[in-house]
């Protein structure tokens, strides 16, 4: 039994379920984190620590604005977890590329195995822009340190997201990630369709839209594969029409 996921997974679920009201949506994580099983402990050969978790971690982990529980329980995920850069290689840019590293609490490379959930603790360095993406996946953020800006859609207005706020994003709606003078840390989960590729929307000639595909390897790092024109089917699938 890994103690240190159980309690956060716990105090998670707790938090969220005092915010239903707001975003019933959450409901669907609840119901999905109480499927961890926290017996599933994996022992993964260590990394080293990326950049962005020396420079930041700290801060944000002193600055955290969630409950005292759920904030106590980050801590020690936060030491505990097996942290990791998410992209790699050709077609990013090395600042951003360092600037977003996650620690998995469940899936491939968590504290704990999991083939239907991916969740853990997501930092994003000061002044990054992860642009417009989409998957299949439906996915929760839970700011739990510094503001992040969120657009969802190619032309509706960005919104804040403070810590202590949740945002769940519907699968296939493309959405981008602003970060500002702080660093963020925010709580992710991933349910539904949680292979789905990760496709960056960039754009094209006379107003169209290309998408680039990620994909999630074995260790869970995101590689680019290849591209495509967005289809009037990917539109409608995003709800861009
Ligand atoms: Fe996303």
């Amino acid at each position: 039994m890994n103690t240190v996921a159980q309690s956060f997974t716990d105090h998670l679920c707790s938090e969220l379920d005092s915010q239903q009201d707001k975003e019933p949506m959450l409901a669907r994580f609840i119901a999905e984190l109480k499927t961890i099983d926290c017996t599933q402990v994996q022992s993964l050969p260590p990394l080293p620590e990326p950049p962005t978790v020396t420079a930041h971690l700290e801060s944000t982990l002193s600055a955290m604005a969630c409950g005292p529980e759920l904030a106590n329980a980050a801590r020690s995920l936060a030491s505990a977890a097996r942290w990791n850069q998410l992209f790699e290689g050709e077609g990013i840019e090395p600042t951003l590329a360092q600037g977003l590293v996650a620690g998995q609490l469940a899936g491939q490379v968590g504290l704990v195995r999991s083939d239907t959930i991916r969740a853990g603790l997501f930092l994003l360095a000061p002044h990054l822009h992860y642009p417009l993406h989409q998957h299949g996946a439906l996915e929760l953020y839970y700011v739990v340190s510094g503001q992040l800006t969120l657009q969802y859609g190619t032309t509706t207005k960005p919104f804040q997201v403070s810590p202590g706020e949740a945002s769940v994003t519907p699968s296939n709606k493309v959405h981008s990630l602003t970060t500002h003078e702080a660093p963020c840390l925010v709580v992710y989960a991933w349910v539904g369709e949680v292979e789905s590729p990760n496709w960056w929307w960039v754009p094209g000639a006379n107003g169209d839209w290309d998408r680039v595909c990620w994909e999630r390897q074995a260790d869970a790092k995101w590689i680019q594969t290849r591209s495509e024109p967005v289809t009037q089917a990917t539109l409608e699938e995003a709800g861009e029409t």
